[in-house]
């Protein structure tokens, strides 16, 4: 594997919380502990969901109101907040604070600290925040940890057996993007593992997007060892 490269992480809120909505301590430690043993990458930016307590917000909010872009900030706000636990879990090698610009992603970046970071503005997913700083830093490789082992030809939680692609080019995907999540894509909180933003952002930055489990990091593991026999999907065009 090239040495010193750089590398986005985004870490999907389904890892962040177990599914009795409580924080996934072991989980975060495990993911913790792979990334402090870093070798092989000199700059890495882990993009934090807002998972169940975002998606928790955002159905009681709105129950009072139809502004979805409000709802977004709750999202945003909660990414943000799961960042800085994040923080705390990696301690000193972490950058102490949650940029929430582009431009202080890049004072950020100057330094040899990890950046973590959630959302940036309504209207997105943290997928396409992962993107965004991935395109913004000219960093190569986008990991995208998630709570299915990658793409798969239909949804694996309603079809057991659904094939799971090894490669896939941006325009495969964008065929089962339309058909998995049509018009649902757009709502607060209801991102799937790419939403309309991101998918175009892919598709103009010539990014290597790797989708694995965020839940079994075994296969994470062997990404970061620099092994190449791991189950996941890359997209690449
Ligand atoms: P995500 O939906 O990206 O978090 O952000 P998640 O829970 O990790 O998603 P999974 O697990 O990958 O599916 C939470 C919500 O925050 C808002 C959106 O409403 C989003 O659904 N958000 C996030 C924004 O509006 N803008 C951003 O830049 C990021």
């Amino acid at each position: 594997m090239e040495k010193n490269r750089k590398i986005v992480i985004k870490l999907g809120g389904s890892l962040l919380f177990s599914q009795n909505e409580e924080i996934n301590v072991e989980k975060l430690n495990e993911f913790c502990n792979i990334v402090k043993k870093d070798k092989n990458f000199k700059k890495i930016i882990i993009v934090c969901g807002g998972g169940r307590i975002a998606r928790k917000y955002i159905t009681v909010m709105r129950k009072f109101t139809k502004n979805e872009a409000a709802c977004d900030i709750v999202g945003i706000e909660l990414s943000r907040i799961n960042s800085r636990l994040l923080i705390s879990f990696l301690g000193d090698i972490a950058y102490p604070i949650v940029p929430t610009l582009m431009d202080e992603v890049a004072l950020a970046a100057l330094t040899n600290k990890i950046i973590v970071m959630g959302g940036l503005q309504p209207g997105q997913s943290t997928t396409s925040v992962a993107v965004e700083v991935a395109e913004f830093l000219n960093v190569k490789d986008l990991i995208i940890l998630t709570d299915v082992q990658g793409i798969y030809e239909k949804d694996p939680k309603k079809f057991p057996n659904a094939k799971l692609f090894k490669k896939i080019t941006p325009e495969e995907l964008s065929s089962i993007i339309f058909q998995e999540t049509g018009t649902q894509q757009a709502a607060a909180g209801e991102y799937r593992i790419f939403d309309a933003v991101s998918f175009q952002l892919i598709k103009r930055s010539h990014i290597r997007v790797i989708i694995m489990s965020g839940q079994d990091l075994s296969n994470f593991k062997k990404f970061w060892k620099g092994e190449k026999e791991f189950i996941g999907t890359i997209i690449e065009p």
